[in-house]
């Protein structure tokens, strides 16, 4: 028995005769937040009529649900009511040029709807559920997915994590091989499979799809019909594989660096500890802070260096804006390392802050390493020339007192000299006191405090918009974005501007959206770059 009020069937309503499109109805906008942005909704008013799918739209908004009000890439289940799946294909097609070669949405039957407005959340999908499609070309629709990752919508719902893993190995291994082309193909074939809103089960679905090469698609035909792939396997097994992945892992360690201490027999950290072998002062503080920085970092913990970092840039400059970028801001629940940007209304304000603000944070035994880089200098090591900017920035580790993360009081404006460590109780630091590689087992395991990661980028004002763009990323979010601005717009687009090559300008932009304007592209915020 239906919830939900059903409106009188229309005798023509299975003819094509309607007025209007009948895959396009009114739709409150519903401003309740949604709750369940992984699953999209296309209902078809087909069979439906247009203030019962109206009522049914508001409902599901109400109950935190994303009702698309027009076919696109991000629905993911086609839900309508009296119709068989031939019917619905055939309207999808002809109403909505959706082609075949795309993705494929579930369709399914209102009876799912009605459950999961019942269970106030999305319900998995019985067969029961799906509506029946006989003939076979029509089982795959779609449409376009774009070769630009600026033009795709990824979150983190990753739907085919087994393929993506396999591929990032290959792209791994390509880039310890130092193969940048081979790099580049594995990690677009992996980007555009975490684009798709559906589990990929057999290679039918992928008929079409861009950026998917013949060795990618080789791969992944084995690990559909195998579970696994033989390549993958191997390279997991080789050992210059692991040692160099090892290595890189250390902060400040380069494939070149990796590859020569392999080349002279070197295999773990423990034998790189205790090796004669020079160290740059940055490998000398990853290596001492391994062990922590291998730990991926958590949101409590990037919220509150948030905190520490706002208190100390408000201490010197009031009204300085402090704003996360990188993974975090893509709503990443871990990553690498905390990267925020640091400007100010009024441009030039912000020069000399990064020297009084770390020197600060030295004296209250907050930071472990610091290295300051003065505008157009960089050292990461970064393999696109052109993704390198010229902002005075500041890589460095912080030394995070442990249980202020689950005891943190916000807006406690004493709180925030509590949370500076006592320098004296540390085990070493790096870049300002102790060079010690080994740090001893037991201060190890005792010590209250863990070191972090963290990038903070002064930004000017008029580039701050360009800037939070390119910090964050994701980077092939950033470098197809580069690429799109270059081919289709001839314009150049980095860190710090957008210059028009037609008009021979450069193009101001305040906000991320101005950004995408200019460049002609959806506005895609940043939850959904993670490509
Ligand atoms: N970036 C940059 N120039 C650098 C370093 C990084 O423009 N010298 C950009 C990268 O393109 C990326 C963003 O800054 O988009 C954040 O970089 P990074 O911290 O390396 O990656 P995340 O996406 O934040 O991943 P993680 O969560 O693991 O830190
Ligand atoms: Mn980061
Ligand atoms: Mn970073």
């Amino acid at each position: 028995m239906p919830l939900l009020p059903r409106k009188k069937r229309r005798k023509d309503a299975a003819l094509s005769t309607e007025p209007r499109d009948p895959l396009v109805g009114g739709n409150s906008p519903g401003g309740t937040a949604v709750k369940f942005g992984e699953v999209g909704i296309f209902l078809v008013e087909r069979r439906m009529g247009s203030s019962r799918r109206s009522f049914l739209t508001e409902l599901a908004q109400k109950k935190g649900f994303r009702v698309e009000e027009h076919m696109s890439e991000s629905v993911t289940h086609v839900v309508s009511e009296n119709n068989t799946g031939d019917e619905v294909l055939d309207l999808l097609e002809k109403q909505n040029g959706v082609c075949r070669t795309g993705f494929t949405a579930a369709l399914v039957d209102i009876a799912w709807f009605t459950e999961c407005m019942g269970a106030g959340r999305p319900l998995e999908l019985e067969t029961r559920h799906r509506l029946q499609v006989t003939r076979v070309a029509a089982a795959v629709i779609g449409v376009p997915i774009s070769p630009y990752a600026c033009q795709r919508r990824t979150t983190l719902n990753n739907k085919n994590r087994l393929l993506t893993d396999a591929l990032k190995i290959l792209a791994e291994n390509a880039e310890l091989c130092e193969s940048e082309g081979r790099y580049l193909a594995f990690t677009r074939a992996s980007s555009i499979l975490k684009s798709l809103p559906y589990n990929v089960t057999r290679m039918e679905v992928l008929q079409g799809i861009p950026s998917l090469g013949d060795h990618s698609r080789k791969v992944i035909k084995e690990i559909l019909e195998d579970g696994l792939c033989r390549e993958v396997e191997s390279v997991i097994q080789n050992a210059r594989y692991q040692t160099l992945k090892l290595f890189t892992s250390i902060f400040g360690v380069g494939v070149k660096t990796a590859d020569k201490w392999y080349r002279e027999g070197l295999r773990t950290i423990d034998e790189l500890r205790a090796s004669k072998i020079k160290l740059t002062k940055e490998q000398e503080a990853g290596l001492l802070y391994y062990e922590d920085l291998i730990v991926p970092v958590t949101r409590a913990e990037a919220d509150l260096i948030g905190q520490i970092v706002e208190g100390a840039v408000h201490r010197f400059l009031p009204t300085a804006i402090i704003t996360l970028a990188g993974g975090f801001r893509r709503e990443k629940q871990s990553g690498h390392d905390v990267d925020f940007l640091i400007t100010h209304p009024e441009e030039g304000k912000e020069e000399g802050l990064i020297y009084q603000v770390i020197s600060w944070m030295v004296t209250q035994g907050l930071i472990l390493y610091d290295d300051i880089t003065d505008n157009s200098y960089h050292k990461l090591k970064n393999k696109e020339p052109e993704i390198f900017d010229h902002f005075t920035k500041c890589f460095s580790i912080f030394k995070l007192k442990k249980e202020t993360v689950n005891n943190i009081e916000p807006n406690r404006p004493n709180n925030r000299d509590s949370l500076a460590v006592n320098v004296t109780g540390g085990i070493g630091l790096a870049g300002h006191a102790e060079t010690t590689r080994q740090v001893s087992a037991a201060a190890a395991r005792d010590k209250n405090w863990k070191a972090v990661r963290v990038d903070l980028v002064i930004a000017p004002f008029g580039q701050y918009a360009y800037a939070l763009l390119g910090w964050t990323g994701s980077q092939l979010f950033e470098r197809d974005l580069r690429r799109y601005a270059k081919h289709f717009k001839h314009m150049g687009l980095n860190s710090h501007s957008l210059f028009d090559n037609e008009q021979n300008k450069f193009l101001p932009a305040a906000t991320e959206e101005e950004i995408f304007a200019h460049l002609g592209l959806d506005y895609i915020p940043p939850r959904e770059r993670n490509a």
